[in-house]
């Protein structure tokens, strides 16, 4: 059985004093019987680690290097962020694939760094407007997810983001029925080529969510949980979203 997940993604938002909303969610959903994780910037980890040590929330970055140490100014290593006692990455964000050129070989050579230090890799998908438009959504997610999940992915280490990209901060989000059809194509996929193995990978969808279509979504077939933007910032926001799960 798979557990439900939330996860927030504060992008580069927050400062120290966002550390007391952490504090806030952990003693909101002390008996969640759900994951939550939020991934905060580095500068975070380390004091967002122990604030929510002994909650239910975990803490995740947002990126990580695909060597494990080296002369790569700005970046950090997979190793660093376990050391901070944080659990998730997130790899392969729409906006670094734009932003930074990442293709699917380097996010999944990312994921493969994350699993390797025992952090659980969020690897994000996810399809254009322009791609959604000419019918091309379900091939061009199917490629990504099989050119960015590694091989050695178990429902332990690997979580799966379906972003459509047209959907991230527009407040505009698909039908349930095109989430479905997506969340089923990739459960397929991950059955395929994992075996059994690949029901036990969570599957999350990420755009737009908030506390009024959490509910609606989360009831939609094969949806895990959420990745959330925007609405994880506030506890007001996130708190309904995590309770709708
Ligand atoms: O990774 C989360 C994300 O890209 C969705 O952002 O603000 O639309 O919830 P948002």
């Amino acid at each position: 059985m798979r557990r439900k997940l939330a996860a927030g993604n504060w992008k580069m938002n927050g400062t120290q004093a966002s550390l007391a909303m952490l504090e806030k969610l952990a003693s909101d959903h002390r008996d969640s019987p759900c994951d939550i994780a939020v991934c905060v910037p580095s500068y975070l980890l380390i004091p967002a680690a122990a604030t929510t040590a002994t909650g239910p929330v975990r803490i995740g970055a947002q990126d990580c290097h695909a060597a494990p140490k080296g002369a790569y100014t700005g970046d950090i290593a997979a190793g660093m962020i376990a050391d901070a006692a944080a659990s998730y990455v997130i790899v392969g964000h729409s906006e670094r694939r734009d932003a930074y050129g990442e293709t699917d070989a380097l996010v999944r050579a990312k994921a493969e760094a994350a699993q390797a230090a025992q952090l659980t890799a969020i690897v994000c998908i996810g399809e254009s407007l322009a791609q959604r438009e000419a019918g091309e959504a379900l091939p061009i997610i199917g490629s990504q997810l099989a050119g960015s999940v590694p091989d050695d992915s178990t429902g332990d280490n690997l979580v799966v983001a379906y972003e459509p990209i047209w959907a991230i901060g527009t407040g505009k989000i698909p039908t349930l029925e095109q989430i479905a059809e997506v969340h089923s194509a990739l459960r397929e996929a991950l059955v395929a080529r994992f075996g059994a193995a690949g029901n036990d990978i969570r599957l999350l969808y990420g755009g737009s969510v908030k506390p009024e279509n959490a509910a609606d979504i989360f009831a939609t077939s094969d949806v895990d949980g959420a990745l959330v933007g925007g609405a994880s910032l506030k506890a007001e926001d996130f708190s309904p979203i995590i309770t709708a799960l």
